[in-house]
C-alpha cells in the first residue's frame, strides 16, 4: 500500500515507539492522528515533527481503555479526514514488576485494560469506518517468552498476538492485520539500569531504537501480501 495521502491513527504516539511510528508515517506522506492520554506537550512535539514532512495532523486525547473516549476520537478523525486507512495499536503500559501472587485485580485490570482491551476497543471503533486498510499491533517479546515484568504484562501481549491472528482471519482480504514483537527498546518504559543489563542479552549488543520498530511497522504497512504475521525485533534474542 502506498502510504502517501493515507490517514493513519497511531495510539499512544506522544512519546517513545509511537512517536517514531508517527514520524515514519509522516515521512512517507501519510496524514497522522496522534493520540495521547496524559502527555499533551509531548504529543504536540510529535505533531511538530510530523508537520515537517508537509502532512496533515490531528492530535486527540483519548484513553484507549475507555470506549466513549475512543468513539469520540474516531468521530473526530472521520469529521476531519473522512476516512481511516491505517491503525497502529501502540498505546501500552508496563505495570508494576510483580511476581504472580503479588498482582492485584487492580494491577491486572489496569494493564490488560490498556494493552489488550484498549487495542480491541480502538480496532472495533475504527472498523466501523475502515473498509480497506492495514492494522499493526505492537506486542512484545514478553507475549512470547513470558518476559520478566509481570504476568499481567505478558498476558496482555500474548493476548494481543492471539487477537492479531483472529482479526487477520476475519478481516482479510480487505484489511490486513499484523503484529510486531519488540524486545527491549530504548524508551522511557525501561529504566537506565535495566537497559544496561538487557543490552548484554542481545546478539547485536544493543537494545532497539524506537526507529527500528517504526521501520518494521512501515514494512508491514507497505506490503500487501503479509497478514496474520508476528515480526520479532529483538536483536536475535529469541529465535524460533
Ligand atoms: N520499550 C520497550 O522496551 C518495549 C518493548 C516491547 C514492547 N513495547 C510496547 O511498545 C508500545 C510503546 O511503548 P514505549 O516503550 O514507546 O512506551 P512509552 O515511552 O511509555 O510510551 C507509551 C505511550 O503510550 C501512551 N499511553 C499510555 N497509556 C495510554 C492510554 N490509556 N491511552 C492512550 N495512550 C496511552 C502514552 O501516552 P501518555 O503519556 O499520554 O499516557 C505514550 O505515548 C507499548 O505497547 C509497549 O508495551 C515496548
Amino acid at each position: 500500500m502506498e502510504l502517501k495521502g493515507k490517514v493513519a491513527i497511531v495510539t499512544g504516539s506522544a512519546r517513545g515507539i509511537g512517536r517514531a511510528i508517527a514520524v515514519a508515517l509522516a515521512r512517507k506522506g501519510a496524514n497522522v492522528v496522534i493520540n495521547y492520554a496524559h502527555s499533551e506537550d509531548e504529543a504536540r512535539k510529535t505533531e511538530e515533527m510530523c508537520r515537517r514532512y508537509g502532512v496533515e495532523t490531528l492530535v486527540v486525547k483519548a484513553d484507549v481503555s475507555k470506549r466513549d473516549e475512543v468513539r469520540e476520537m474516531v468521530q473526530r478523525v472521520i469529521e476531519r479526514f473522512g476516512r481511516i486507512d491505517v491503525l497502529v495499536n501502540n498505546a501500552g503500559i508496563l505495570g508494576k514488576a510483580l511476581r504472580p501472587m503479588k498482582v492485584t485485580d487492580e494491577d491486572w485490570d489496569a494493564v490488560l485494560g490498556v494493552n489488550l482491551k484498549g487495542a480491541f476497543i480502538v480496532t472495533q471503533e475504527v472498523l466501523k469506518y475502515m473498509k480497506k486498510g492495514k492494522i499493526v499491533n505492537i506486542a512484545s517479546i514478553a507475549g512470547k517468552d513470558g518476559g520478566t515484568v509481570g504476568p499481567h504484562y505478558a498476558a496482555s501481549k500474548g493476548g494481543l498476538i492471539a487477537l492479531t491472528f483472529n482479526l487477520a482471519r476475519h478481516l482479510a482480504p480487505n484489511i490486513l492485520v499484523n503484529a510486531v514483537a519488540p524486545g527491549p527498546v530504548d524508551t522511557g518504559l525501561i529504566s537506565p539500569e535495566i537497559k544496561e543489563k538487557l543490552r548484554k542479552l542481545s546478539l547485536t549488543g544493543e537494545i532497539a531504537k524506537p526507529e527500528d520498530v517504526a521501520h518494521t511497522v512501515i514494512f508491514l504497512l507497505e506490503n500487501d501480501h503479509i497478514t496474520g504475521e508476528l515480526v520479532d525485533v529483538n536483536g536475535g534474542r529469541l529465535m524460533d
